[in-house]
């Protein structure tokens, strides 16, 4: 079987699949307030098309996949789109990044279509901090939080990213949440996606800090965790909690990176840091074969570029992360 392998050696086995790029918050660091300037109806991908791509994708190796946004519980019926891609026999892992704003009503439902663990995005614990940063209420996001774990949605990873003299005060605190409620907690570097990334630099802060202050307190040992992505991990010793790394800017991972992302308008971009992509839509929608389908793929994943350039050059990615999803 032909299997996707980039010029670099890297098999690419994890897909990012953005459903929408709306969002119902606006995280400074990620899209600007007032933002409008949205994908078209018309050229999001259809369920149709999607489950067909992600099939594509599973003929060829891929084994995870990752539903995200903008806010993917933003698009309507999208436990359907779950139900459906959880059906595919070669596709061993259904994960969801949110803000889970809206996870209280949809959790149970989420589980029941086949999703088994999800990913959240949580800086702060405080109310009004938490209106500051992302223009919502916190309260949302805790029930869903509950929800998720009384719906048995395992793990529950929190997604913080950590920023100096926003939230960096609060790192001891989420320990002790995730502690207390079984989460495991990840910390993220900022990067410079679109204009808003790159003015959030200004909060920029190595996690190597984060990390020395929590070795002061607690005892780290590494560990493993479950999960296709570039966190690095360890336990707090005495207990069951993992904190994870994602350091995309102090120390990077692209060596080996494994996914790319497919966006609501069937762009593939093949990284994060860069412009490179493939347009699937065109090919979709004139109808062409499977097998085309599938050489698409192949050749998209001989544009995926060795790593970011984050450091050499932030100005590089001119789109939001709320675009490609994370
Ligand atoms: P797991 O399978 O649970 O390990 O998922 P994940 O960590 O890959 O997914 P998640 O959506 O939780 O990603 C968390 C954050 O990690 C994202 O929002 C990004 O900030 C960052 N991240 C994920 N993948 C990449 C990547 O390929 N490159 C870079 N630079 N950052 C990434
Ligand atoms: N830098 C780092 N992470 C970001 N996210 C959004 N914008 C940025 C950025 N500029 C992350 C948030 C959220 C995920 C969806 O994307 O942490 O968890
Ligand atoms: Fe992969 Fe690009 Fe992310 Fe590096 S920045 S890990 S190459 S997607």
């Amino acid at each position: 079987m032909t299997t996707l392998v980039d010029q670099y050696g890297r098999s690419i086995r994890y897909v990012r699949l953005s459903v929408t790029d709306r969002c119902d918050l606006r995280c400074f660091y990620c899209m600007p307030r007032g933002f409008r300037d949205f994908e078209e109806p018309d050229h999001w991908l259809s369920f149709d098309e999607i489950e067909r791509v992600i099939r594509a994708f599973t003929e060829l190796g891929t084994r995870m996949v990752r539903i995200t946004g903008g806010e993917p519980l933003v698009r309507k019926d999208l436990p359907r789109l779950a139900t459906r891609l959880a059906a595919l026999p070669q596709l061993e892992d259904l994960s969801l990044s949110t803000n889970a704003t809206r996870l209280a009503r949809h959790a149970e439902e989420l589980r029941a279509a086949g999703i088994r663990r999800i990913n959240v995005s949580l800086d702060t614990l405080r109310p009004e901090r938490f209106r500051e940063i992302t223009g919502g209420k916190l309260e949302k996001v805790l029930d869903g939080l509950m929800a998720a774990r009384e719906a048995g949605l395992s793990p529950v990873k929190i997604n913080m990213v950590v920023m100096k003299g926003v939230n960096d005060d609060e790192v001891e605190d989420m320990v002790e949440f995730c502690l207390e409620h079984g989460f495991t907690l990840r910390f993220i570097e900022t990067m410079p996606m679109g204009d808003t990334g790159r003015n959030a630099l200004d909060y920029y802060l190595p996690l190597q800090r984060v990390r020395e202050r929590l070795a002061r307190r607690y005892s780290l040992i590494p560990a493993h965790m479950a999960g296709g992505g570039p966190a690095r991990y360890e336990l707090i010793e005495g207990t069951e909690l993992r904190l994870g790394f994602i350091t995309p800017m102090s120390r990077h991972f692209c060596d080996s990176c494994n996914r790319v992302r497919l966006s609501v308008d069937g762009t593939l971009y093949m990284c994060l840091g860069q412009e490179h992509s493939y347009p699937l839509r065109p090919l979709l929608r004139d109808g062409c074969s499977d097998a085309e389908l599938r050489q698409a793929l192949c050749e998209a994943i001989n544009l995926k570029p060795r790593k970011h350039e984050f450091n050499e050059r932030p100005e590089q990615v001119v789109r939001f992360m709320s675009m490609t999803g994370g």
